[in-house]
């Protein structure tokens, strides 16, 4: 099984593929709103929609890594930076529809809504974090900064994590409505736990 995915996965049509899949909720959403089926408030459900579509490509980015070595399925890392990116292009929409909708593009409003809302101050952290993984994801900067500096500056994306999680908990908590918070929480918990063995193994030792 594992080689005939993996070769699956090596397919010249394969990445195309995975590229129209990841754009698949973009152009659905671009739907729904074109022929007003977001709701009463359909500029609240598309803030609402890109948000969950980042923090799902954030989940679906760090499964990269456990699931190529656990199934076995080297191949799986030609996609690494492609959902990557895609995280980025749903939090960049999630932002531009929150700056859009939310403050009509006026950048003094945003900056005194960062300052007031801890939650969007944690979303923005997180943004820029996001921008800065985004903007050294290609070969080009792995080269200018030496692979290890590389690595440890992606390391970022663990903080993007806890920050996502804490900006989604933050906006539910006044609405007290955890569940869905709950169920990020844990399947990032359980992704980046992964990533911590060697060191449980080293204290173990
Ligand atoms: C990596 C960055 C970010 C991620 C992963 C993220 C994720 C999310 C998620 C999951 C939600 C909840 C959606 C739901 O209720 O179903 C949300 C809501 C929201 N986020 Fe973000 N966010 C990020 C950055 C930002 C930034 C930079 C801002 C603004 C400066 C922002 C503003 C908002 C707003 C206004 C809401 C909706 C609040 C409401 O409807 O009551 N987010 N975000």
């Amino acid at each position: 099984m594992g080689p005939f995915v993996n070769k699956l996965l090596l397919h010249p049509a394969a990445k195309a593929l995975v590229f129209a899949l990841c754009l698949l909720p973009f152009v659905w959403l671009v739907y729904q709103a074109a022929f007003d089926l977001l709701g009463a408030n359909p500029q609240e459900a598309l803030v609402r929609a890109t948000g969950d579509w980042a923090l799902r490509f954030l989940c679906l980015v760090l499964t990269v890594t456990p699931l190529r070595l656990l199934a076995k399925l080297p191949s799986l890392a030609r996609y690494r930076r492609m959902l990557g990116l895609f995280m980025y292009f749903y939090a960049l929409t999630h932002f531009m529809s929150y700056s859009g909708f939310d403050m009509g593009f006026d950048v003094a409003d945003i900056v005194e809504d960062i300052i007031k809302r801890p939650f969007i101050l944690v979303g923005s952290l997180a943004f820029l974090m996001t921008t800065l993984l985004a903007f050294t994801s290609f070969n080009a900067a792995v080269r200018a900064l030496g692979a290890k500096r590389w690595q440890q500056l992606h390391r970022l994306v663990y903080g993007v994590a806890g920050l996502a999680v804490l900006h989604f908990f933050w906006m539910r908590a006044g609405k007290n409505d955890f569940a869905e918070v709950a169920l990020y929480a844990a399947i990032l918990a359980v992704l980046l736990g992964w990533r911590l063995r060697p060191l449980r193994a080293t204290i173990q030792r």
